[in-house]
């Protein structure tokens, strides 16, 4: 049942910090508080590249995991959406890994790239919540995620535990290919293991992400911003908003605005940054100048750091607690989600079974 929430949805957000921690506990090992993969079906060291797909917001998840995977572990990544790469035909490497990321396990196009890599000879390692499912079967490896059942459409806790998993996936990579030492991965693993606890920070900031959701219902179209590894989660915010409260919304990379869609901006489409203060940080920060110049209204999540560089031009902040650069993009999926829930509470859609879209997606 919904034990007392009144949608789904809003119960699987509440379950964030459990989804992370459950999920980061079963590969925790308790005495070194090192994250413990089962063994690979290849040598990672020797990996000479992968290939990662999925659909709708596991897509978005293997986007962060893409940033990860490159900028730590040094794996050159190949990424698309299953239902193009099905089709691609690109030139697949000797040994190859093929990573794929889904909920359901059954979804039509996802399995589809599953069994045309096979026959590539690429090893298939699956990342899925459902592991007693048609991928599992297939799949050379199943890392499972430990989120429980997702009833609600819209994909919530199933995405932080597909990171969680993805960044543990990064680190045990990085560390058999002896790319980062000791220290640093100590470092990184406990960034990761605090996370559950700043998830359930989080939990608190529904009331400011109300404030910002009235913005957002008045609006007819959106536009979301981030950079480098919050990108994909501008992507996963635009997506969930369209999704249950059927506001048109687009993501963009946060340099891209000038190559293009700046000329949309005026008071009546929106700008929502997902602003951490990072190294990108006053990237984006000179891209909102830009975007409020136009008259754009700004909606930022950002830390208490950036919260005092964006007092100025920003209407609305909804401030995070702070967080290594690393996991940034799994707390910051957390309020963007809630953002989209709370739209579509005052538009009064049907939040856990929007019009015309099924749970898993078994046809192509
Ligand atoms: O079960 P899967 O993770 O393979 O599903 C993939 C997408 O259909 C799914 O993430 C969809 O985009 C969600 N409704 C997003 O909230």
């Amino acid at each position: 049942g919904k034990d007392g929430y009144r949608h789904f949805m809003e119960k699987e957000l509440h379950e964030h910090p459990l989804a992370i921690g459950q999920t980061l506990q079963r590969i925790t090992d308790p005495t070194t508080r090192q994250l413990v993969l089962p063994e690979m079906p290849f040598d990672p060291a020797t990996l000479p590249r992968a290939t990662i797909t999925a659909c709708g917001s596991a897509f978005y998840a293997g986007m962060v995991g893409r940033y990860w995977l490159e900028s730590i572990a040094r794996l050159p990544i190949d990424i698309d959406v299953a239902s193009e790469l099905r089709y691609r035909n690109p030139p697949q490497p000797n040994q190859g890994m093929a990573l794929l990321i889904s909920q359901s396990g059954e979804t039509a196009d996802t399995l589809g790239v599953l069994r045309v890599l096979k026959k590539e000879q690429q090893k298939i390692v699956s990342i899925l919540n459902v592991e007693h499912s048609t991928m599992g079967r297939e799949s050379d490896l199943v890392l499972g995620m430990v989120a429980g059942p997702e009833i609600s459409v819209a994909s919530t806790k199933a995405f932080t535990a597909q990171l969680s998993v993805l960044a543990a996936l990064t680190l045990t990579f990085a560390r058999k290919r002896g790319v980062i030492n000791a220290q640093q991965e100590r470092e990184l693993t406990n960034h990761l293991l605090d996370l559950p606890s700043r998830a359930a920070e989080v939990m608190k900031l529904f009331g400011a992400v109300r404030v910002m959701a009235r913005v957002i219902a008045q609006a007819r179209d959106v536009l979301y911003l981030g950079r480098g590894i919050c990108m994909p989660i501008a992507q996963e915010g635009a997506l969930k908003l369209k999704e249950i409260s059927y506001i048109h919304a687009e993501a963009y990379a946060a340099g891209e605005l000038k190559h293009g869609p700046i000329s949309l901006i005026d008071p009546s489409v929106p700008v929502v940054a997902i602003a951490p203060s990072t190294i990108l940080f006053d990237k984006t920060l000179s891209n909102l100048q830009e975007a409020k110049a136009r008259g754009g209204r700004i909606l930022a999540f950002t830390d208490a750091k950036g919260a005092e560089r964006l007092s100025d031009i920003a209407e609305h902040l909804v401030i995070l607690p702070d967080v290594d650069a690393f996991v940034a993009p799994i707390l910051y999926t957390i309020p963007v989600q809630m953002l989209a829930y709370e739209v579509a509470l005052l538009k009064g859609t049907d939040v856990d079974q929007p019009r015309n879209l099924a749970k898993s997606v078994t046809v192509e």
